[in-house]
């Protein structure tokens, strides 16, 4: 870049403010003044081939045409993404699971304006945390994500254990009819329920895709649950996997996967370790409900390579802060069903009803006056948000900006897990510990994306 302009210069002092902002260590010092160039994040109305037979129209993505790009960032090192609206509507874009600033989160009215049709808006930010995680829009959500807008984010940490490969994979459903086109995005019935599910059920844009990966191998598979709605249940068929990290952390210690349940907006790393006969095929499934699913499939190719999971180092932790739980202060947070069924205004692609409420209070709506904070929080002490399920439906309850640990549940002993999203189930209680080391307005909602739409939804205000 040889020609320095005024807005350059801006943004290269706000790429360095981050890296300072979320701590980095003394020998990013150098790389926290350089610019990195934006990536062009252009949202665009393609047309896609996701049934294998016919081309669905109105699907809506990042890029030239088909999935989001997989974006890939360096732990501690800044990042930097120009969003440029090529829709006819306005959109955002939300970093999940990513610890930004608060004017880089994406949600529209609370930190920055809507990028309307043919605009755009810089986003620079510097990862603190390795690890697995996602971006979609934060406008007008069911029907932008629903129609195709969710990409993977892989944040990389050069001191990673050696895999011998990596696969992406971007879950999600579609709702399309038979004729491949899309159908009505929510049922209002269903949205009162457990959500509105998709017909047609893809990996990376595809059913039940198979990759080749080598014998006697360790593959590290970083999933991504990216679905508006589906909750699943994870097994792996015919080879051994290890959970490593869930929702971006290293879990505290790796466990052999056996069934794992887990929502919308969740990430799971596994490390796979491959047969040693070429040819053979293992499969990742989603058993929940009635009938099982293979998701996607790994085969075996090549003479063994006769690796074993023990080898594999584990992953660094990513530098969250451990909350001080006897100084804590508690945040109580009911979640529960709303009597109220009327419709509300409709602004960034409000539903229309009002089904769910935080602590009996419905979300109005992404207006530029909603509801007061769940809660103010004092920028640097600890807090225990204490939530309960009353309603007959789980929940995967996600929080924006910070990261919190999995204290404890009614439900039985708990993983101390660090994450950004917790799936809480019917009539369980859970202890959610934090520091709040990040100031601005954070929101707080269920993922399943029409909950959120109608009440599901909150935020917590730091400073
Ligand atoms: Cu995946 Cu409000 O976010
Ligand atoms: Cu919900």
């Amino acid at each position: 870049m040889s020609v320095l302009t005024r807005r350059t210069m801006l943004k290269a002092s706000a790429a360095s403010a981050c890296a300072f902002g979320l701590g980095a260590a003394g020998n990013m010092v150098s790389t926290a003044f350089a610019v990195p160039e934006p990536r062009i994040l252009k949202t665009v109305k393609t047309a896609a081939n996701l049934t294998g037979n016919t081309s669905t129209q109105d699907v809506l993505t990042y890029g030239d045409a088909g999935m989001p790009p997989v974006l890939r960032m360096t732990k501690g090192k800044p990042f930097a993404a120009r969003l440029v609206n090529g829709l006819d509507e306005p959109t955002t874009i939300h970093w999940h699971g990513v610890r930004v600033p608060n004017r880089m989160d994406g949600v529209p009215y609370m930190v920055q304006p809507y990028v309307y049709t043919g605009n755009h808006f810089d986003y620079a930010f510097t990862p603190p945390d390795a690890g697995t995680f996602w971006y979609h829009p934060h406008c007008n959500t069911l029907t932008q994500m629903g129609h195709g807008m969710t990409g993977v984010i892989v944040v990389e940490n050069p001191r990673d254990p050696q895999f011998d490969a990596e696969l992406v994979v971007n879950l999600r459903d579609w709702r399309l009819g038979g004729d491949g086109q899309f159908i009505q995005q929510f049922r209002p019935r269903d949205a009162a329920r457990s959500g509105t599910y998709g017909t047609v059920r893809t990996a990376n844009w595809h059913e039940e895709p198979q990759y080749d990966t080598p014998a006697g191998g360790l593959v590290r598979l970083r999933l991504a649950i990216t679905d508006v709605t589906r909750i699943y249940a994870f097994q792996m068929e015919d080879a051994q996997a290890d959970v490593i990290a869930i929702d971006g952390n290293p879990v505290p210690d790796r466990f052999r996967l056996d069934v794992l349940q887990l929502g919308p907006g969740q990430r799971l790393d596994l490390a796979v370790r491959m047969p040693d006969d070429e040819g053979t095929v293992v499969a990742l499934k989603d058993i929940r409900g009635t009938k099982k699913k293979v998701l996607v499939s790994l085969r075996a190719v090549g003479a063994s390579l006769k690796r074993d999971l023990r080898d594999l180092a584990a992953l660094e932790p990513n530098p969250v802060a451990m909350p001080d739980i006897a100084a804590a202060e508690r945040i109580p947070l009911a979640l529960s069903a709303t009597a109220e069924n009327a419709p509300a205004g409709s602004i960034c692609g409000s539903l229309g009803y009002s089904f769910w409420a935080i602590n009996k209070v419905p979300w109005p709506g992404d207006t530029p006056d909603p509801t007061a904070p769940l809660a103010e929080l004092k920028l640097g002490k600890s807090y225990v948000i204490d939530m309960q399920n009353l309603t007959p439906h789980a929940h995967p309850i996600h929080l924006h900006g910070m990261s919190f640990t999995v204290l404890s549940s009614s439900a039985g002993p708990v993983r101390r897990l660090v994450t950004d999203t917790y799936l809480i189930q019917p009539d369980e209680k859970v202890q959610l510990g934090f520091v709040a080391d990040n100031p601005g307005d954070w929101l707080l909602h269920c993922h399943i994306i029409e909950h959120q739409k109608s009440g599901m939804t909150s935020y917590l205000r730091v400073a």
